[in-house]
């Protein structure tokens, strides 16, 4: 996710400098480098059935979809835009927030690359991309509810891939994770200009 939202003192232009470079007035998320990130762990790590929490245009899930091993996969999205355009790619998707609606132990690995961005409550815009890529003031604010409830819908020896940003802060986000019983294990990693980007694996001891 490309970063406006630096410590650069330009909290008032976040939303137009992003609109200029990633054409915000699309309602879903364009797969940038995290989404690629995140594919990329799941090429490595994904089986069985799949959840994507937070699927946006679907990019992830279609790409998910094709890794041996994976039988089904079903992307979920609070935003009904994206909701659409991810089944546009054949992806099967429903409006969901995080992981409310779904059966105890219904997958095998479950996704997510959260809306991330540490946002001045002040400088929110109130959109559908505010959505895609803002965490809130600790840019944990989805995070952290995510970690608390994923193990429910995690199937016995289930996965959890989570992307998580330095600018999220990664020890905060690997302590509250193995607060809520996940060990947490680092599957790609790489460092961009404004922030290093990581894929944790989460596994829950049973
Ligand atoms: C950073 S985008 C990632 C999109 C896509 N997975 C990708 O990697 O390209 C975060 C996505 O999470 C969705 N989202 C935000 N809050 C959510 C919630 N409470 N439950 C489910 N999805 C949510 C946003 O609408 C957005 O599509």
């Amino acid at each position: 996710m490309p970063n406006e939202a630096d410590g650069s003192g330009e909290d008032d232009g976040t939303r137009d400098a992003l609109a200029a470079r990633r054409g915000l007035d699309d309602p879903v998320y364009a797969p940038a480098e995290d989404s690629g990130l995140l594919a990329e762990a799941a090429a490595e790590r994904a089986r069985g059935v799949v959840l994507e929490v937070g699927t946006g245009s679907g990019w992830v899930a279609e790409r998910t979809a094709e890794v041996e091993g994976v039988s089904r996969v079903l992307g979920s999205d609070v935003n009904p835009h994206a909701c659409r355009r991810a089944r546009e790619r054949g992806v099967e998707a429903v409006r969901a927030s995080l992981v409310d609606p779904f059966r105890d132990r219904a997958f095998d690995t479950v996704l997510f690359n959260p809306p991330y961005l540490p946002t001045d409550p002040d400088a929110e815009w109130g959109d559908w991309q505010e959505a895609a890529l803002s965490g809130g003031e600790s840019g944990r604010e989805l995070i952290e509810p995510f970690l608390e409830d994923v193990g429910r819908v995690l199937a016995p020896s289930g996965t959890v891939l989570l992307l998580v940003s330095s600018l999220t802060g990664f020890g905060e986000v690997v302590e509250h994770a193995v607060d809520c019983g996940f060990r947490a294990e680092t599957v790609v990693e790489e460092s961009f200009p404004y922030e290093t980007l990581s894929v944790l694996a989460l596994s829950l001891d049973n």
